[in-house]
């Protein structure tokens, strides 16, 4: 069947920049993402730079990432960040004890991931112990990285090697607080947000502190109206957000072996992203209404069952054009609200849950996921197009969805429209009302296949990769483009 949507883009005159930092991604000591995910080791036989594959730094590069969070997740706040520094054969081993319970020998530490980032020219975001550790031991680690000058960390950064402070500007005070963090209260939470963040000083003041809160999970709007309204404006940069796509919480699913009832519960809850991020967004504006403080979803993506015969603790999956649904949808309901929402993190980089990059010993592969976020990527740091969507709906029985999502934005010249038809059977023609920007040629790319369970593999990695797309076609003022089911499509102005 063929449908019908309209879209009508707005005037930019109002319209906020797409921070670029949306676009983020996510590495945690979880599973296979850092050992035998990004870190091999420097006598590994896989090429590496410092131990880390070459191959991924290529495919992150490309990529554009505009940061990059480590070392949690759950595992930041059992993570004692001065076990990762000094010679790697005299560092005390720990046990990774949310993920597996498997014994870390901390070769990978605070100089591995920073020199990484400096690598990839990405943001580290570091997030820090709060949960298991003390006010002395975060602020020490704001020393060793930023101070310039004399002091007791800075002398000891220079003892390992390192000269030059890094400058990192993006600290998480804590994750999960109201989980795997230790359990608390908002209330709780936001005395100790408030200690913490007091005493982490931007010491040569060349490197502007950006402190995030651990925020919400899900629906919990109580903890985010709760940190609004207990901390200082002066101590706080940015709030939290975390949730996942799924079937149900409890029955996951297989990552490549679902029907089209499990498909669709996956995409109302990634669809739910808009209602959460509007409502979180109302509390703030309450409490901030210049909008200074940042919503962050440094967590979301889609979740399912581990595959076969894996470490149920390590939580590696397969990622198919459900995936890609997910990506595209979640990043345009970013882009539109990127007044508020400043920052994202998908979860996670490589080998775990909604990976970008998949590896398998000497192999790496290119996931759908990465397809999406690498067409995506010219909405960085440009200016959005707002736009009004008039969706058909996608449904499935008493239950329905909006079948197209989309968002646009113009940079250097150039202005892009992303598109989403998430609708499992129907190809959708979308009219795009251009009047008002006079525009006429386009070129586009599109990342579509026969089947929603289709994904790359080792033997097949490039079953799934973007391709020229040429169905759509001007007339007085509107671009009309079909998409085919489940298909993401990114058209550029010539
Ligand atoms: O991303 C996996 C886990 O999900 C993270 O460690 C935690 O923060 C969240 O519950």
């Amino acid at each position: 069947a063929q449908q019908k949507s309209t879209i009508t883009l707005a005037s930019q005159d109002n319209a906020p920049t797409i921070n670029k930092h949306i676009y983020g991604h996510f590495a945690e000591h979880l599973g296979r993402c850092i050992y035998d995910g990004f870190y091999v080791g420097e006598n590994s036989k896989i090429p590496n730079t410092n131990g880390v594959r070459n191959d991924i730094i290529v495919a992150l590069k490309d990529l554009g990432i505009p940061n990059l969070r480590w070392p949690g997740g759950c595992f930041a706040d059992t993570y004692h960040w001065k076990d990762g520094i000094g010679p790697k054969d005299e560092r005390p081993t720990m046990v990774n004890q949310w993920w597996g319970g498997t014994t870390e020998d901390n070769s990978f530490g605070t100089h591995d991931f920073l020199d990484l980032c400096e690598i990839l020219g990405t943001e580290p975001y570091l997030a820090a112990n709060v949960g298991s550790g003390t006010v002395k031991e975060f602020t020490d680690w704001v020393q060793y990285v930023n101070h310039s000058g004399k002091s007791p960390m800075s002398d000891l950064r220079k003892k390992n090697s390192r000269e030059k402070a890094w400058g990192v500007s993006i600290w998480g005070v804590g994750n999960e607080m109201w989980g795997c963090g230790g359990n608390m209260t908002p209330e709780y939470y936001a005395n100790l947000f408030k200690q913490y963040s007091t005493f982490m000083s931007d010491w040569d003041n060349t490197n502007k502190l950006f402190r995030i809160a651990s925020g919400a999970n899900v629906a919990d709007y109580h903890w985010t109206e709760v940190l609004m309204r207990d901390i200082p404006k002066n101590l706080i940069e940015g709030v939290a957000l975390h949730s996942y796509s799924f079937v149900t919480w409890e029955k996951k699913g297989s990552s490549t072996k679902f029907n089209e009832e499990q498909y669709f519960a996956t995409m109302e809850t990634a669809l739910k992203m808009e209602e959460l991020v509007t409502k979180h967004s109302e509390i703030m504006d309450k409490y901030d209404p210049a909008k200074k403080i940042a919503l962050i979803v440094d967590e979301w993506g889609g979740w399912y069952d581990v595959e076969e015969g894996t470490n149920p603790g390590f939580l590696y999956q397969q990622n198919t054009m459900r995936d890609a649904m997910i990506a595209g949808t979640t990043l345009n309901i970013f882009n539109n609200h990127s007044d508020r929402v400043r920052m994202a993190n998908l979860a996670q980089t490589v080998n775990v849950l909604q990976a970008v990059i998949l590896t398998k010993g000497d192999k790496m592969l290119l996931t759908p996921t990465y397809h999406v976020m690498h067409l995506y990527k010219v909405h960085q740091d440009a200016k959005l197009i707002p736009i009004k969507v008039d969706s058909p709906e996608y449904k499935f029985g008493d239950k329905k969805l909006s079948a197209i999502s989309a968002s646009a934005s113009v940079k250097d010249g150039k202005t892009h429209i992303s598109l989403v038809n998430i609708h499992a059977k129907d190809k959708i023609t979308v009219d795009i009302d251009l009047a008002k920007l006079n525009l006429k040629d386009f070129t586009a790319k599109i990342i579509s296949s026969s089947k929603l369970q289709d994904h790359n593999t080792f033997e097949n990695p490039n079953a799934i990769t973007p391709k020229d797309f040429k169905d759509f076609k001007f007339k007085k003022g509107t671009l009309s483009v079909t998409l085919p089911p489940f298909s993401v499509v990114v058209l550029e102005s010539k």
